[in-house]
C-alpha cells in the first residue's frame, strides 16, 4: 500500500459491475408455494419476479463477479487495489467473505473486509470506504454489496417472502487530488426500532459435557413488520435527502438521478413525490430482482451506467435503508 501524499483528498467513481444469478422465480410459481398471486404482489411492491442463488452459488462468488466486471470498466491492473469492504448480511462465511472475493480476485495487496448493515450495507460501506480515501490511507478500493436472502426467507411467509431476492454489485473508486465527487452524506440508526426487521439467531441450548451448557449457533428466517418498515421509509429518507441537500447546498432540482435502495416501487414514488423529484429521474430496477438488500444500489447503478442513462458528471442522490433501523443518504458525482 503506497501512502498518498495529496493535501485535499478527493473521490473519483471509475467503474461499476453486478451480477445475479439465473435462476428466476416469478410471482405465478410462488403463488403455488403461498396463498398470493401476480396481481397483488405487483400492486403492493413493484416487484414481478426475483433471482434465486443456485445450490453451488453463495456471497462470495457473486461478490467476485460482480467485482470483476467493475475492475473492468475501471481498467485496474487488480494488483493496484488497496482496500475491499463488502456490504453483506449473508456472507458464506460468518467470518468474513471478503478476503474470499480478494483471493478469487488475486488482490493480493488490498485488505478486505465485510460490513454488515443489511440493506443500508452497500452505502455504509460506500462512505466508510470514501472516508478512508479522503484520509488518505488508500488509493484504489472495490466497495461491493452481495446477498443470498433466499437462504433465509420464510418461503412459507407471504408477507414477506414475495419480497427478497439475489444478487451482487460493485464499484470502483479511486482516490484524486483534482476533484472530488463524493459531496457529501449522512448516517443514521435507530436501534429502539430494530425489532421491526430481524434475521435473528437462534440458539439451542446444548451441553458440552454434563455441567457446562453452551448455545448452538444457528438462525431463524427473516422476521418483518411490513407496515412499519414501510412507515420508516416512506417518513425518514425523505428526510435525511433533504437535510443533505440543505448541507450540501444542493436542491432536489439539481439532481439528475434518486437511486433509492430497491424495496418497494410504492416507498420509491412515494419518497419522489416528497422531494418533487419528477419520476424518469427515479431509476428503478425492482421489477426484475425485488429487494437485493446490500445489492440493489450498485446493481441499480451498473444497469444505469451500462444502458447510458447515467453519464459522466450527472449527480447522483441515493439513499438505503432497512433492518437495524438503520437508514443514509449520499451526494456523488458519477466519474
Ligand atoms: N399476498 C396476498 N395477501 C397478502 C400478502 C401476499 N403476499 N401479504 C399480506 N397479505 C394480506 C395480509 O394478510 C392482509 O390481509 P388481512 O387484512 O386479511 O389480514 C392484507 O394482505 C394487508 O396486509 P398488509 O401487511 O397491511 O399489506 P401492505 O399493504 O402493508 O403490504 C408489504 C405488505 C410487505 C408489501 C408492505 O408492507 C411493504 O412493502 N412494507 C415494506 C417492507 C420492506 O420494504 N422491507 C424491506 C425493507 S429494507
Amino acid at each position: 500500500m503506497e501512502e498518498i501524499k495529496f493535501n485535499q483528498i478527493g473521490v473519483s467513481f471509475k467503474g461499476s459491475g453486478s451480477y445475479v444469478p439465473d435462476q428466476i422465480l416469478t410471482n405465478e410459481e410462488i403463488s403455488q408455494k403461498v396463498d398470493t398471486s401476480d396481481e397483488w404482489i405487483k400492486s403492493r411492491t413493484g416487484i414481478s419476479e426475483r433471482r434465486i442463488s443456485r445450490v453451488e452459488d453463495n456471497v462470495a462468488d457473486m461478490g467476485y463477479k460482480a467485482a470483476l466486471t467493475a475492475i473492468e470498466m475501471a481498467n485496474w491492473d487488480i494488483k493496484t487495489i488497496d482496500l475491499i469492504v463488502l456490504a453483506t448480511s449473508t456472507p458464506n462465511d460468518l467470518f468474513g467473505s471478503a478476503p474470499s472475493i480478494q483471493a478469487k480476485l488475486g488482490a493480493s495487496n488490498a485488505v478486505a473486509f465485510d460490513l454488515t448493515a443489511a440493506c443500508s450495507g452497500f452505502l455504509f460501506a460506500l462512505i466508510t470506504t470514501s472516508q478512508f480515501l479522503k484520509a488518505g490511507n488508500f488509493k484504489r478500493a472495490l466497495v461491493v454489496g452481495a446477498d443470498q436472502l433466499s437462504s433465509f426467507v420464510d418461503w412459507n411467509d407471504r408477507r414477506s417472502c414475495i419480497l427478497f431476492g439475489d444478487g451482487a454489485g460493485a464499484l470502483a473508486i479511486e482516490a484524486t487530488n483534482e476533484f472530488d465527487n463524493f459531496i457529501g452524506f449522512d448516517m443514521r440508526t435507530d436501534g429502539e426500532r430494530g425489532c421491526f426487521l430481524n434475521l435473528p439467531s437462534k440458539n439451542n441450548e446444548d451441553s458440552i459435557i454434563d455441567n457446562i451448557q453452551f448455545l448452538s449457533g444457528g438462525f431463524s428466517p427473516i422476521q418483518m413488520n411490513g407496515q412499519e418498515v414501510y412507515k420508516f421509509a416512506v417518513k425518514e429518507v425523505p428526510i435525511i435527502l433533504d437535510k443533505l441537500f440543505k448541507k450540501t447546498n444542493y436542491s432536489s432540482d439539481k439532481v439528475d438521478w434518486l437511486i433509492l435502495h430497491q424495496a418497494n416501487q410504492r416507498i420509491l414514488d412515494s419518497v419522489g413525490d416528497r422531494l418533487r423529484i419528477p419520476k424518469e429521474k427515479i431509476l428503478s430496477n425492482l421489477e426484475k430482482y425485488g429487494n437485493t438488500s446490500a445489492a440493489t444500489i450498485p446493481l441499480m447503478i451498473d444497469e444505469a451506467i451500462r444502458n447510458h442513462s447515467i453519464k459522466q458528471n450527472d449527480i447522483i442522490a441515493t439513499s438505503g435503508f432497512g433492518a437495524g433501523l438503520s437508514w443514509g443518504a449520499a451526494l456523488i458525482k458519477w466519474g
